[in-house]
């Protein structure tokens, strides 16, 4: 017998999210699965849960409901202060994004906001957001800093992160976006001699991952080869915004990098999609910002031909995408875009736990990946994205214990 202190029951049907031949979901129809300290024990058929599995502790039924792991967010940028929805009116009646980017507006409005933030607004604020996330069904995000911009403020949103990490039961994965934007009223070749010198040896040890925006209105291609060169050598992972506003050479770089995301990449060639398929990068793309921003379509015919990995991320942030919902941008991604249910739900679990080197641990569920999973409200996995920015999810599992709202 297997011993369990977590057991889930009657899932009408259970998306393991591990493709087989007859299904690439996995699913186990009225399925079921038990948890020892935080990791999946068992999963298989519910009439056979009884036999094989002692449980001392909580059973959660799942009642006809559909169950499928967790949902993984690998792009967001949750450590912020002040609003921009006067940035969104504007967009609405013309003004582009871009042309937001200067002086004191844009990036720069919310880098001023949330210095002059104290750490525990800060930590209340992001804490609020990961809140949100586990609500909409979200169990592991990747989180970038990037609105502190100097050495100070950009290791106080590393420390908010490990703050909410703590305090909130979502899986915070840390990521150093130094290389953002440059920050207002400082030269540029201080601010990269700091992030370089000084900033990325300091934060190795709490990210894992760096990231840069690689394009105007941010940095160059020498610049971003150039921080992120360093990052790599210091040992950390890469992920790369590129491509998202106009063509350049972030994908390239993320692909000579050998990035774990090229991220948005609206603007990417087929020749940039094949090099990052080559390099083993996954696509993280960005959905809700693209909405927002009314950018254009992102290639997905030349990503689906060249087999690069796509996944699906909320891009949580004040400028482009207010939301912590991935059903919401999982909608809009097949709507806006034609990506397909099962695309998109493989991009929001799957592929966006390679992206984070959590393969078999999170965005799937089997024998000893983590017990966290998602009781949704949906006839089938793949009806998920058709309820159309409405919550369906009525119960978040986190490391075998069911989420409750603070
Ligand atoms: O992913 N592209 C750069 N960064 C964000 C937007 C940040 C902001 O506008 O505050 C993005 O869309
Ligand atoms: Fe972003």
């Amino acid at each position: 017998m297997i011993r369990a202190d977590f057991a889930l029951r009657h899932a009408s049907q259970l998306a393991t999210m591990l493709p087989r031949e007859d299904d690439p979901l996995g699913r186990i129809n009225d399925g079921a699965l038990a948890a020892r300290e935080g990791r999946v024990v068992w999963i298989g058929d519910d009439r056979d849960l009884e036999a094989q599995v002692t449980l001392d502790g909580d059973l959660l039924d799942a009642a006809g409901a559909c169950v499928i792991p967790g949902l993984v967010d690998a792009h967001t940028h949750p450590v912020f202060a002040g609003s921009r929805a006067d940035e969104f009116a504007e967009r609405v009646s013309g003004v582009a994004y871009h042309a937001q980017q200067s002086g004191e507006r844009g990036i720069a409005r919310t880098v001023r906001a949330t210095r002059d933030s104290d750490v525990v607004t800060l930590t209340e604020l992001a804490a609020a957001r990961a809140n949100r996330f586990i609500a909409n069904g979200t169990t592991t995000i990747e989180a970038k800093t990037g609105y502190g911009l100097d050495l100070e403020h950009e290791a106080r949103s590393l420390e908010v992160l490990r703050q909410v990490a703590e305090q909130t039961r979502l899986r915070v994965i840390p990521t150093f976006l130094g290389a953002h934007v440059v920050p207002a009223g400082v030269d540029r070749r201080a601010y990269l001699r700091s992030l370089m010198d000084e900033m990325l040896p300091a934060f190795k040890p709490w990210a894992v991952f760096c990231d840069a925006w690689c394009e105007a209105p941010a940095f160059t291609a020498a610049e971003t080869r150039a921080v992120l060169g360093r990052a790599k050598s210091l040992g950390y992972e890469i992920r790369v915004h590129a491509a998202q506003l106009a063509p350049g050479e972030g994908p390239d770089i993320a692909a000579e990098l050998g990035a774990r995301s090229a991220d948005h990449l609206e603007f990417a060639t087929p020749a940039q999609i094949k090099a990052l398929a080559k390099a083993g990068t996954v696509a993280v793309l960005c959905p809700s910002a693209n909405f927002t921003t009314r950018g254009p379509r992102p290639p997905i015919e030349a990503m689906r031909e060249a087999k690069l990995p796509i996944a699906i991320a909320s891009d949580l942030n004040p400028g482009t995408s207010n939301s912590e919902s991935l059903p919401l941008a999982m909608s809009l991604a097949c709507v806006q875009w034609g990506m397909t249910p099962v695309e998109v739900l493989a991009g929001a679990t799957m592929h966006a736990a390679h992206s984070l080197k959590l393969d078999g641990l999170a965005g799937c569920l089997r024998p000893g990946s983590f017990a966290d999973c998602i009781v949704v409200d949906a006839e089938s996995p793949e009806a998920i994205p058709y309820y159309v920015g409405v919550n369906r999810v009525l119960q978040t599992v986190v490391g075998g214990a069911v989420w409750q709202p603070l």
